[in-house]
């Protein structure tokens, strides 16, 4: 079989005629390969924890897709981090041009655990395929202070009231509490997270933080195996999740949710000329309806954000990815790739679109 096109929300099957299992995603380009790392979802409810690890898959034309196998393996061994049945979610894979390998950044839940510890876990390989080793997991940023809002953060009490957006009630209220200065010394929370890697090399990782309600955009060290301890909250208060980032033409762009568990809501959107901002929030871009579920914009065609991948060879090109999340069967979750169009003023839009391929954009 020999695939042309891209279909959002339908089955897609790899070399094998199997449902690429891949969710929570992002694609690495690496010598010419994308490879698709994501999580690996097993049958029914139980499928939302890992089982089996990350899969990877490999494409040279973004269509055809060959199982590479599991990249990183979760551990039989009792009390072992990355223990079978742990949460392990939204893998991202990176190079690094000085030391060679390959790291992959994921958020952990230990085995037993609900979403409380919020961690990032890293492994590291030789090859894109992996065997990734995993190697440590922790909260990043422990002691340190952002770059932005300092003052506010020393002050005892409160962290800015209020939340806005289509989020239902915190479990804790981050109006009244510091939750910034309560993980300062251990660590701040990390839940959905992405990576980045600038054109000089410097790596940040972008994760949901402060239960939720903040994004942290956060320097990786060199090795891109530690938070550097130099990074920037964001969207305070907006409670997003999902993020997505990538650049153009010197810009920086975020693509996020809203914050509703497994269901969908709005996409977010923002822009920076720096990634340690200042950020500035616009309105949702999506547009069209998935015929599929009846979703529209409000509900982001049923999916949430995961990953936007440039496309090598192509002028402008960018495919914004987004996951159908099955939580009741998850494996059955689905995947959602559109092209991203940008208007004159720099803002974007992402239209539904039942069938499409790379001919949309322009060779570059
Ligand atoms: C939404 C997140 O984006 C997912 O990665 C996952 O953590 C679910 N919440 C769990 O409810």
């Amino acid at each position: 079989m020999n695939l042309n096109t891209f279909e959002p929300g339908k089955e897609w099957p790899d070399n094998n005629g199997m449902a690429i299992n891949a969710h929570g995603g992002g694609i690495l380009l690496h010598e010419g390969t994308y490879y698709w790392y994501g999580e690996h979802k097993i049958e029914g409810e139980a499928g939302n924890r890992a089982h089996v690890g990350v899969h990877c898959y490999a494409s040279t034309d973004l269509y055809n897709w060959r199982d590479e196998g599991i990249a990183l393996a979760v551990s039989d061994e009792p009390g072992h981090d990355i223990e079978k049945d742990c949460i392990l979610e939204r893998p991202k894979v990176v190079f690094n041009t000085s030391t060679g390998k390959f790291v992959m950044w994921f958020h952990l839940e230990k085995k037993g655990c609900s979403y409380d510890h919020a961690g990032s876990g890293v492994a590291v390989a030789d090859c894109p395929t992996g065997p990734f080793e995993y190697r440590h997991s922790f909260r990043p940023n422990a002691g340190a202070y952002p770059r932005n809002d300092c003052e506010k953060l020393h002050r005892p009490g409160l962290v800015d009231g209020g939340f806005t957006g289509d989020t239902p009630q915190p479990r804790i209220n981050v109006a009244k509490s510091n939750v910034f200065a309560r993980d300062l010394e251990g660590g701040q929370m990390a839940r959905d997270m992405t990576l980045f890697v600038d054109d000089d090399g410097t790596a940040y990782q972008i994760y949901s933080s402060e239960e939720n309600s903040t994004l942290h955009i956060s320097q990786l060290s060199d090795d891109y195996l530690h938070s550097a301890g130099n990074f920037i909250r964001v969207f305070e208060n907006r409670y997003m999740e999902a993020p997505a980032i990538f650049k153009r033409d010197g810009y920086y762009y975020l693509i996020a949710s809203g914050c509703t568990s497994w269901d969908p809501n709005a996409a977010r959107c923002a822009i920076a000329d720096n990634i340690m901002g200042p950020w500035h929030e616009w309105e949702n871009p999506c547009r069209g309806v998935n015929p599929q579920n009846g979703f529209g914009p409000d509900k982001t065609f049923g999916g949430q954000s995961t990953f936007v991948l440039p496309v090598q060879g192509m002028d402008d090109a960018f495919i914004a990815l987004f996951d159908i999340w099955r939580p009741e069967n998850a494996i059955d979750g689905r995947y959602i790739w559109l092209p991203i169009e940008f208007n004159a003023d720099r803002s974007f839009n992402i239209h539904w679109n039942d069938a499409w391929d790379l001919s949309i954009f322009k060779q570059a």
